[in-house]
């Protein structure tokens, strides 16, 4: 469907996002560092005086009608679950509800681990709040879509990536303290380098079931730790030191998941330094070294992506290079210095394409705001 701006009342965008390092730690009750992407979902809005939400998109030729009197009945649609699930979480915490039409321009490329999934729940949240006029916040309606994803959708996710959709700022990357939701904005300055992100475009599947197992050796790793130290609440608590005293404790790959975990939150430590004091080469070597965690330890890279982080390494314009989201397809982001990117685009795609048989994908794209509401 096209869009004809002046067919409806309001406008309301939210971001899919990057994460720069700090990976599956966010349900561990670490610290993350993602930054808000001007690749958004946006979605059209009217009141329409129903009990219904019709939703459109403008690249699928589905239109999905939700009764708002049954809202718990739409997990199983291919497309409209998340909206319909937004739509859920909206009721369970109380809010009113009155019938709307929206239409969704998703600009978020879908599978691409970039969260799509966050910037449609986020948007779709705000957009009902711009609806009803409720006071919520924006941080209550990262929570609320993350209650969606988790409950409705089915993926135990943690906060980071509807936080990060919701409450993003232009060049800003954000420093979230998943334990407290606390977040503080770090200017996200490189010097003479371009963050540059590529979609591996392997078809994913079975992330969701990949992901919550993650989640249960994480929290296996947890409790077997709190019989020796009742102290940890979290696997972010721990050192590396005190890490080192107890690992003795776990085996295999529960082991191996915990160590990512520790080893992860303390280079997002590191790499909030290097940035505020600009040593980007530095950031640059912490890409790398996630990325091998992730690959070795936590298992989430998948042949695909630890080709294209490689290749993208192997450029001698790029300082460093990792997976970003939850793995198991989608992107990678890389450091690349500011005039040698075009090279690096088209060095990395050939190279990609000669090992894989995959085409990657290049995507531009600014730091941006998180949700924006406008009157048309
Ligand atoms: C997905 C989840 C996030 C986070 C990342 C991995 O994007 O939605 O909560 O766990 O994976 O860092």
């Amino acid at each position: 469907m096209q869009i004809n701006e002046k067919d409806w009342e309001y406008k309301v965008c939210a971001s899919g996002r990057v994460n720069i390092i700090g990976e599956h730690v966010d349900y561990c009750g670490g610290k993350v560092l993602p930054a808000a992407l001007s690749l958004k979902n946006t979605v059209y809005l009217r009141p329409n005086g129903t009990n219904e939400i019709n939703i459109e998109w403008t690249t699928l030729p589905e239109r999905v009608t939700l009764d708002i009197n049954n809202l718990e009945a739409y997990k199983h649609l291919k497309f409209g679950n998340y909206q319909a699930g937004s739509a859920f979480v909206w009721q369970q915490a109380g809010y009113p509800l009155t019938g709307c039409d929206m239409l969704m321009d998703c600009k978020v490329p879908f599978g691409s681990g970039l969260s799509s999934s966050a910037a449609i729940e986020v948007s779709t949240l705000a957009a009902l709040r711009t609806l009803t006029g409720e006071p919520v916040t924006d941080v209550e309606i990262a929570l609320l879509a993350q209650r969606a994803e988790r409950e409705y959708v089915g993926m135990n996710c943690g906060i980071m990536d509807q936080y990060a959709s919701a409450c993003g700022k232009a060049n800003k990357a954000m420093l979230l303290d998943c334990k407290t939701i606390q977040c503080e904005y770090i200017p996200l300055e490189l010097g003479d380098y371009s963050l540059v992100i590529i979609d591996c475009r392997k078809p994913h599947n079975l992330v969701d079931s990949k992901y919550n197992e993650r989640r249960s050796e994480t929290e296996q790793a947890l409790q077997t730790l709190r019989k020796y130290d009742p102290a940890i609440s979290c696997l972010a608590d721990l050192t590396p030191e005190a890490f080192r005293r107890l690992e003795h404790a776990l085996s295999g790959k529960v082991r191996d998941r915990a160590q990512h975990v520790v080893q992860e939150c303390d280079r997002v430590r590191l790499a909030v330094e290097c940035m505020k004091e600009g040593r980007i080469d530095i950031l640059g070597m912490l890409l790398n070294e996630s990325h091998e965690s992730l690959s070795r330890l936590y298992e989430v890279t998948g042949r695909e992506l630890d080709a294209l982080a490689s290749i993208a390494q192997s450029h001698p314009a790029c300082i460093g290079s990792r997976m970003t989201g939850a793995g198991f397809g989608g992107c990678t982001i890389s450091l690349v210095q500011r005039d040698a990117v075009t090279d690096f685009v088209s060095y990395t795609l050939a190279k990609y394409t000669e090992e894989t048989g995959y085409q990657a994908k290049f995507y531009e794209a600014g730091i941006s705001d998180g949700i924006t509401s406008e009157k048309l």
